[in-house]
């Protein structure tokens, strides 16, 4: 089946709306949130009782049928929609002729064929180099590596408010939340945190612009000139857009002024589009927002609809290792690549070019709330990663967790999944293929929760 056929499949999936038939949880659902309290990590953070059965494009049915809106994409994953038929078929053809066969020990033409379109549209020059694992951050993981292999230098600077995942390496750049970290070390040495221009709560009257310059700053005349040298640093490590941290956007200003601290220094700049890539923001790569090249892009959640894949994009000469150097068993999995193969056609085809348009129009209507409701402090974001940030009073600007939890939870329960990010922020993160009723009406709903709390 072509792209065109599977789009208009999809198309009807995607134009409906919840539906709430039981109270929620559901006895179904209830009966597997006890056996999952007995016999699951308790280290997982579940926001509500949603027990999943089935997806369609933004639309999820769980185990007692009742079917939500989903503006979560199972944390902004699932890019294509819920089991996009394109990708499905994709998914089907591959596991039928080859599930697995180790890219770390043999050749299979779809890695190269990914490593191609990739290389397309990469947001700084070729040629390019690729390392394939399986998450985000085995992606940052590799990253890491390359940077201290590549420039033999131990160091590495990284923000607060920073998520590059939970495995050792990653772990240690992260500076999200303390719970992440409580009680993990030692981490891996050599890791300074710095400050991220999050303007709204820590810019004190500065502009986006100003706070973003203050930041960079803070890096060469306070970090280098006492505590860093700026010769033993191997890379900086920022997302373009903080997503746990809470989706704050970074200011132009503030990444062109890393590219140039690292260029006079010989630092790698990584760009961690792990949430904010593969299209979301209605460009490729939400850094191609402010024309700053990268080093390195890390990459994973949406590339792939799903399908576990994290990859790690370099300049050519960045990836100078040897054999034995890094690997993965199961990185870069055929099944996997077919996904992320047929997910860029979808993107190209109608997801980013939807995701700039229904973000354009959402960020708009929300960003009224600021006036509108006394708990909205702030409203940021581009595309289709947009959060609002719930205050106590916008004078104080005093976060206001419970009170965002309620909203939360209050749309869970008018059909609509959301989830939190940052300290006291709700992030929207739909597919890239949300229709704009489906928009209007995650808006209608959740600007009632909000005028509920
Ligand atoms: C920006 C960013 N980097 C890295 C990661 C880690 O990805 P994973 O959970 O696939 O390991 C995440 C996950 O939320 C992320 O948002």
């Amino acid at each position: 089946m072509t792209v065109e056929t599977m789009s208009q499949a999809a198309q009807t999936a995607r134009t409906a709306l919840p539906k709430i038939k039981t109270s929620l949880p559901g006895p179904n659902a209830k009966r597997i949130i006890a056996d999952d309290e007995r016999l699951i990590s308790p280290s997982y953070t579940r926001s509500y009782p949603l027990v999943v059965k089935r997806g369609r494009g933004a639309i999820i049915e769980d185990v007692d049928g009742n079917e939500f809106l989903d503006f979560s994409a199972g944390i902004a994953v699932t890019s294509t929609g819920h089991c996009h038929p394109h990708v499905v078929a994709a998914i089907r053809e591959q596991a039928g002729e080859l599930i697995h066969m180790s890219g770390t020990d043999f050749f299979y033409k779809s890695m190269t064929e990914l490593s191609e379109r990739l290389s397309k549209v990469a947001p700084m020059a070729g040629p390019h180099k690729f390392y394939f694992g399986n998450s985000g951050t085995e992606a940052i993981e590799c990253a890491l590596k390359i940077a201290r292999y590549h420039t033999k230098r131990q160091a590495v600077i990284a923000f607060y408010g920073a998520f590059h995942g939970r495995t050792m390496g990653s772990l240690s750049l992260t500076a999200s939340k303390p719970q992440q970290r409580r009680r993990f070390a030692p981490l891996v040495p050599g890791v300074t945190h710095v400050p991220f221009p999050y303007t709204y709560r820590f810019g004190e009257g500065k502009s986006e612009r100003e706070y973003g310059l203050a930041c960079a700053k803070f890096i060469e005349e306070r970090l280098f000139k006492t505590t860093v040298p700026p010769e033993e640093i191997a890379a900086i490590f920022v997302e373009p857009i903080q997503g746990e941290g809470g989706y704050v956007p970074a200011p132009a200003e503030f990444l062109r002024e890393l590219r140039r601290i690292c260029d006079e220094h010989g630092i790698m700049l990584v760009a961690d589009e792990v949430q904010s890539g593969a299209g979301r923001t209605g460009k490729w790569w939400a850094i191609e927002h402010t024309g700053v090249e990268p080093d390195v892009v890390c990459m994973a959640k949406g590339i792939a609809s799903g399908m576990p894949l994290g990859i790690t994009m370099t300049r050519a000469s960045v990836m100078d290792w040897v054999p034995g150097s890094h690997a993965s068993t199961f990185g870069g999995n055929p099944v996997a690549i077919a996904a992320a193969l047929a997910t860029m056609d979808v993107i190209e085809r109608e997801g980013m070019r939807n995701a700039a348009a229904q973000g354009e129009r959402m960020k708009q209507r929300m960003s009224g709330w600021v006036t509108k409701h006394a708990k909205v402090g702030d409203v940021r974001g581009k595309g289709l990663m947009l959060a609002v940030e719930i205050v106590k009073d916008k004078q104080s600007k005093t976060p206001a967790p419970t009170e965002r939890d309620r909203i939360v939870q209050l749309a869970f329960e008018n059909g609509l999944l959301l989830l939190g990010c940052g300290e006291t922020s709700i992030r929207l993160s739909p597919a890239l293929i949300v229709t704009q009723e489906q928009c209007d009406y995650a808006l209608d709903v959740l600007e009632k929760c909000i005028a509920q709390v």
